[in-house]
Order: C-alpha cells, then sequence, then structure tokens
C-alpha cells in the first residue's frame, strides 16, 4: 500500500528495505496508493491524536505509544491585537508526551524500527530529538544512542535522554558534525537512523497538519509559521495538509513560512536569493539551540513546500525571539522554548513588513515547552526577590516598584 520513493531520480524501495536516502542521494518520500485509502470525516470522530490518523500512517504493528499528539490548538487574541492580525492560532507541540514534537514522528519511528527488526536505535540532536528517542527507545524496550553537540544542549533536554537510559554522546562540534557522524555509525554498526532524513519520522509529525484542519472543523488555515531547523518539520506538515487535499478534506494548503535565526539562516539566504539549494553555514549561532544548525539535511523538500506553497521564509534575531517567548508566556499563559518563539517572533516582522495580510488565519506552531531550557529563562528574567520571612519584608516587596 506504500513505498519509499527518490524525490529526485523517482527510484523506488520497498518498505522493508532499511534505507534513508536513494543510491543518487536523493531524499525519500513514503508514498502511498492513495486510491486504496478510503478514509471519510466520519471515520475520524476519536479523540486527537497521532494513531487516529493510522490509515495514513506505514506501519502496520502495534505502535510504540506514549499517546502522542492531541495538542492543543489555542486561539491568541490579544497577540492578535499586537501584531494586527483578526485571527491567529498557536499549536502547542510542547504538550506531547516529552515536551516536544518530535514525539509523533518517534512514535512512528520507532514503531518501524520494530518492524524493520532493528536491535539499536540512533540519532544526532540538538536535545529535543534525543529526548524524545530515549523516550520511545525505553518504551520499545530497545537501546538507544544519541549523540549531542558538547555545551549547546537545553539542561532539561539532557536530562531527558540521560534519564530514560540513553548512551549520551557530547561531540566536540555542532549538530551539522553530530549528524555526519551518526549517519557513518548507523551504516557501521547497523543501527536504525531516526533523524528526519529519515522518511518514516516525517509521516508521524505529518500528523500536526492533520490536526490543525481537524481542530479547525476540516478547514486549513490561510498560513502556517514555524521555526525551521533542520527543515524537517516544514516538510511533513507540508506533505500532510498535501494528503488532506488529495484526499477531499481540505480545499486548499496554506502557506508554509519557515522561521531561522539569524546567525543559523540558510533555507532562509536560499529562498531570498531564489536559489535551487543552501550553501551552508558552518558557524550557527543563535539562543534558539534547538535550531542552531547550519546544513539542513531537508533543504531541498523544504525549499520545495515554501515555494509551492506560495510561503516564505525570514529571519529574527536572538532579540525579537526572546521578546516573543516572554510575550506568549505573560500575556496567553504559554511557555515556550526559544525556538518555538521564533514561530511568534516572525509573525510579528511579516506583518510589519506587509508580508502577511492582517485578514489571513495563521497558525504558529510551537515546537517545545517552556521547561526544556530553563537555564535560558533565569538567564532572560528578573531574579527572585530574597526577603526576610516576616509580613512587613512582603509587604515592602510586593509594592516596591
Ligand atoms: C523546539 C524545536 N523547534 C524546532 C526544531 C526544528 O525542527 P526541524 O529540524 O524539523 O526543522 C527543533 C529541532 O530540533 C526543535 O527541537
Ligand atoms: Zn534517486
Amino acid at each position: 500500500m506504500y513505498h519509499l520513493e527518490c524525490i529526485e531520480c523517482r527510484r523506488k524501495y520497498p518498505e522493508t528495505e532499511v534505507i534513508y536516502t536513494c543510491t543518487c542521494g536523493g531524499l525519500l518520500d513514503v508514498v502511498y496508493d492513495y486510491s486504496e485509502i478510503n478514509l471519510t470525516k466520519k471515520d475520524l470522530k476519536a479523540p486527537l491524536s497521532v494513531w487516529k490518523y493510522r490509515a495514513l500512517l506505514p506501519v502496520s504493528m502495534e505502535p510504540v505509544s506514549l499517546k502522542e499528539g492531541g495538542t492543543p490548538l489555542y486561539r491568541v487574541d490579544r497577540i492578535a491585537k499586537s501584531t494586527g492580525m483578526k485571527e491567529v492560532y498557536v499549536k502547542h507541540e510542547g504538550m506531547n508526551p516529552t515536551g516536544s514534537f518530535k514525539d509523533r514522528g518517534m512514535t512512528v519511528g520507532v514503531t518501524k524500527a520494530l518492524e524493520l527488526g532493528m536491535k539499536t536505535v540512533a540519532c544526532a540532536s540538538t536535545g529535543n530529538t534525543s529526548a524524545s528517542l530515549a523516550v520511545y527507545g525505553a518504551k520499545a524496550g530497545v537501546p538507544a544512542v544519541v549523540l549531542l553537540p558538547s555545551g549547546k544542549v537545553a539542561l532539561g533536554k539532557l536530562a531527558q535522554a540521560l534519564m530514560h537510559g540513553a548512551k549520551v554522546l557530547s561531540i566536540r562540534g555542532n549538530f551539522d558534525d553530530a549528524l555526519k557522524l551518526v549517519r557513518d555509525l548507523c551504516d557501521r554498526e547497523g543501527f536504525y537512523l531516526l533523524n528526519s532524513v529519515n522518511p518514516y519520522r516525517l509521516e508521524g509529525q505529518k500528523t500536526i497538519a492533520f490536526e490543525i484542519a481537524d481542530q479547525l472543523g476540516w478547514q486549513a488555515p490561510d498560513r502556517i509559521i514555524l521555526p525551521v531547523g533542520n527543515a524537517g518539520n516544514i516538510t511533513a506538515i507540508y506533505k500532510g495538509f498535501k494528503e488532506l487535499k488529495k484526499l477531499g478534506f481540505i480545499d486548499s494548503v496554506p502557506k508554509m513560512t519557515g522561521i531561522q535565526a539569524e546567525g543559523a539562516c540558510p533555507i532562509v539566504k536560499a529562498i531570498k536569493n531564489n536559489a535551487p539549494e543552501i550553501s551552508p553555514e558552518s558557524k550557527p549561532e543563535t539562543v534558539a539551540t534547538a535550531i542552531r544548525i547550519g546544513n539542513p539535511v531537508n533543504a531541498i523538500k523544504a525549499l520545495n513546500a515554501i515555494r509551492e506553497s506560495g510561503g516564505t521564509a525570514e529571519t529574527v534575531s536572538d532579540e525579537e525571539i526572546i521578546s516573543a517567548q516572554h510575550e506568549l508566556a505573560s500575556v496567553e499563559g504559554i511557555g515556550v522554548e526559544p525556538a518555538s518563539a521564533s514561530s511568534i517572533a516572525g509573525l510579528r516582522k511579516l506583518v510589519e513588513m506587509g508580508i502577511i495580510d492582517t485578514d489571513e488565519m495563521v497558525v504558529c506552531v510551537t515546537t517545545g515547552h517552556l521547561l526544556k531550557d530553563s537555564e535560558h529563562v533565569l538567564a532572560v528574567c528578573p531574579k527572585p526577590i530574597e526577603i526576610d520571612a516576616t509580613i512587613e519584608a512582603v509587604r515592602k516587596a510586593v509594592f516596591m516598584k
């Protein structure tokens, strides 16, 4: 009912083959026989979850699941007002089991690893992927190996990877170096690679699109805005919306709008320069460590998603990211990590630039939870006020300007 297909040379591979990229070097897609999928809105009455959309997911065995997906879609009228928009929503992916959207990809990817008979799973990560892989590896009873850029992973993510029992390797290099190494390791040792170059990961992540349309009453928003690092998520969400359109669930596909940090923005540069591919950046740097990536592996797919959907890509500064993180937390009660706040910072900037029309219905995806990166919070928020344990001291401090 489905197979893998190269996006460059169209070569097909059976789903039973352990392969991540085509022999020509091209990225692979999971392609279904859509004429065989008889899915109607009536079949989708169950509560939201990744596995609700099982008819469009490439696994047959019982999934390795911790009840991922089903994340809230909040209407954020105060953010809308402050940006001059009419209708803005936040899809808060930080509400997944490990606190990021990666769980959608991992429940599918780790289940696929078991189906393919793989004995060890591995990934490189800016943090969230490693946390998620550690958890789903634990749930599946399969050892997990994770390679992290030394000193550049938020503490909450590192804590998760360690506590859930992954073998954690801290690489003296950046994420791009770690990804190159883990790909080599998987080839040599027969470990199953669960970075987003693995097309099964993206199949799980496309359920973000399914849920957004579902939550909006089977309607697509005009635009999706999300942070872009290795560029898997923007690709996956676009595929999800395209599949819904193909199956007649929605009439249009949103403009895919990717946001990167000024210090790590190869996709934005390629879009602005109308270049067919990205020029990798060797020294990516940003406070948003989750998207501190200079050579996104899914760049070709992401550029296509942005261009084909009529979307765009824009950079935001670290200051704009932190300010958006504060605003979302304090006026809407939504706590997100810095990378995730870039979608709100990007919305503001693109409205100010006149690129986003104020009448558009926009969904910003916030990819990870605030508590992932509490060190950063302590660095950018005022310190707690330490006082004596007396009512006088408390009253004085409460009313202190
Ligand atoms: C919180 C967060 N946001 C965004 C991203 C970027 O996603 P992608 O690599 O799929 O572009 C990541 C990836 O690690 C992440 O952890
Ligand atoms: Zn090929």
